[in-house]
């Protein structure tokens, strides 16, 4: 059953709240100059650009939205998602205007969701998708009038055409400062229960506003960083016009993360070999009626035939192979790559964390990833521990952090929250040592049997579970993750 949702019912009066509290709590100072530094906005001020009331008169009206419609493949009867041409389609869709009863069709776009993403990423019904919604936050996610300086733009460091990544190993911001941090991908991130590498933003609406308050990212490190970033918005007649357009308001901190946060639940990547592969296992086994729904080598050389057939440059150049040059190879990359996917859920246990469409649990991790001389440096990040409200923190999650995706690996090295692994070789030859040895070590990644012979023995000891796997097993585990890799983005999500 459908529960009302309390978010959004109490939302804007809660807005509200805050808005006139500051306005009443504030406003008899505003004549002092003393309250805030020349220039320097109030706290009412302040609130004012964080968010505002819709007037409905100003929003375009509900018989005229489009809304954005996911469709994702239903095995038993495929035959919409079948339907659906491309990624974005225009199309028609029944509605019943909320405010007067009244029947309408409304234009519609309708997301063909990748193969393989079998559910589509959560859209918090506060933040419904509308086309002209994921425009304006398309426009806002490539442009540079959100940093201080006017040159960064969330694309600096997320580049649709480098997987939504900068490439780096850690990301360079505003006046070229140097991060700790390497830049996840975009791609798929509306899936992840939680955002950033330590997990600290609930949603993409909540990533979405830091960024731009960063010293280190979008932010000079003068006056407050919101305020400013939603003074130059509404400076533009164009913003004016879109924000007033989707939300009823002038530009506000508060559209403006709902705009992004829109835009990014579509940069989707899916359709990999391993999902064609996934896909032609199951037609055969509802074909012959019989055998376990697992795949083998023949699903990849079907898929892999397929691939050279139509030219799939994206797909074969993953796995290093040319069409009209390596036909020859496809009985033996389809033998490894079907190995790999049998290590990855079997003797490697990849799949104890990396699991679901997007394989990932979402959950945080300590791989040693940032140990040293089996140690957690006392300066070094927390990881998921940092991260934890005080009075929540969780001991056995210092120097975890959040498993990532695997979809797009090709595209986005260097790897881990550090970039500190700059091949998937090097990342598969890490966890066929068990990790880096050090005291907070996960326990999926411990060898716990001889933990405890070691206990019977009076040590207390973490010791890391070697994988030994052979070379060619580690060439199979590498050749299945690139495998893994998705299609791009559609032109209409990746250019700006
Ligand atoms: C200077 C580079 C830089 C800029 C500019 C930047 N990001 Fe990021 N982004 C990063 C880094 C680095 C991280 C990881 C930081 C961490 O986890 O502590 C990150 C994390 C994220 C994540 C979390 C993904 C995940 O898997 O948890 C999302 C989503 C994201 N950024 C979107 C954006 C958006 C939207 C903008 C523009 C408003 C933006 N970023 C601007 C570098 C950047
Ligand atoms: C205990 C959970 C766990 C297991 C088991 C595990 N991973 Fe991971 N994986 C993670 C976490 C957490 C990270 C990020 C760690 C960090 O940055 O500190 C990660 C990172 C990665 C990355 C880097 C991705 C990126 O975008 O940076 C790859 C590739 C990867 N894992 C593949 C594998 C493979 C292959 C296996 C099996 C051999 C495996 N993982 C086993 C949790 C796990």
């Amino acid at each position: 059953m459908q529960y009302p949702n309390i978010r959004s019912m109490l939302a804007p009066r809660s807005l509200l709240a805050v808005t006139h509290g500051l306005a009443l709590g504030f406003g008899a100072l505003a004549g002092i100059k003393s309250f805030a530094a020349d220039g320097d906005p109030t706290p009412a001020q302040i609130a004012e650009t964080a968010a505002a009331l819709p007037d409905p008169a100003k929003m375009t009206p509900f018989s005229k939205q489009v809304p954005v419609i996911f469709v994702t493949r239903d095995p038993r009867k495929p035959e919409a998602w079948n339907n659906l041409k491309e990624f974005w389609n225009k199309g028609k869709v029944d509605s019943v205007d909320p405010a007067t009863g009244e029947k309408v069709t409304r234009d519609a776009v309708f997301i063909k969701v990748p193969l393989g993403l079998n559910s589509a990423p959560p859209v918090p019904p506060e933040n419904p998708l509308t086309e002209e919604k994921v425009m304006l936050g398309k426009k806002l996610y490539f442009d540079t009038v959100i940093s201080s300086n006017n040159k960064v733009s969330c694309a600096s460091c997320h580049n649709p055409a480098l997987g939504y990544t900068d490439q780096m190993k850690t990301s360079t911001g505003i006046f070229d400062q140097k991060g700790g941090m390497n830049a996840p991908t975009v791609f798929n991130s509306g899936y992840h229960l939680l955002q950033f590498w330590n997990g600290r933003a609930p949603t993409l609406e909540d990533q979405a506003q830091g960024p731009p308050q960063n010293p280190v990212e979008m932010h000079d490190g003068k006056g407050n960083p919101w305020y400013q970033v939603v003074a130059r918005l509404r400076k533009n007649p164009e913003y004016v016009e879109a924000f007033a357009k989707v939300f009823g308001t002038p530009p506000t901190r508060d559209a403006a993360a709902k705009a992004i946060a829109a835009y990014e639940r579509l940069a989707l990547t899916g359709n990999s070999l391993v999902d064609r592969a996934e896909l032609a296992m199951r037609t055969r086994v509802e074909e012959e009626g019989e055998g376990k729904p697992e795949t083998n080598a023949g699903d990849f050389t079907k898929v892999l035939k397929a691939a050279f057939e139509a030219k799939d440059t994206e797909a074969l150049g993953a796995l290093g192979l040319q069409a009209g040059k390596d036909e020859g190879k496809i009985a033996e990359v389809a033998a490894s790559i079907q190995r790999g996917k049998e290590l990855f859920s079997n003797k490697a246990r990849c799949n104890s964390c990396h699991v679901g469409d997007n394989y990932s649990d979402s959950q945080f991790h300590n791989l040693g990833v940032g140990a040293k001389d089996g140690a957690w440096p006392a300066n070094a990040d927390l990881g998921r521990f940092g991260a934890q409200e005080t009075g929540h923190k969780d001991p056995t999650l210092v120097g975890a952090y959040k498993t990532p995706g695997l979809r797009q690996l090709v595209s986005t090295a260097p790897y881990m929250h550090d970039g500190s692994e700059g091949t998937l070789e090097a990342v598969i030859a890490l966890y066929n040592k068990g990790g880096n040895l050090n005291p907070h070590l996960s326990n999926k990644m411990r060898d716990e049997p001889a933990e405890r012979e070691a206990a019977k023995n009076g040590q207390k000891a973490v010791i890391p579970r070697k994988l030994n796997l052979t070379k060619q097993e580690e060439a199979d585990l590498v050749l299945f993750l690139k495998a893994l890799q998705g299609d791009p983005a559609p032109d209409i999500i990746a250019k700006p």
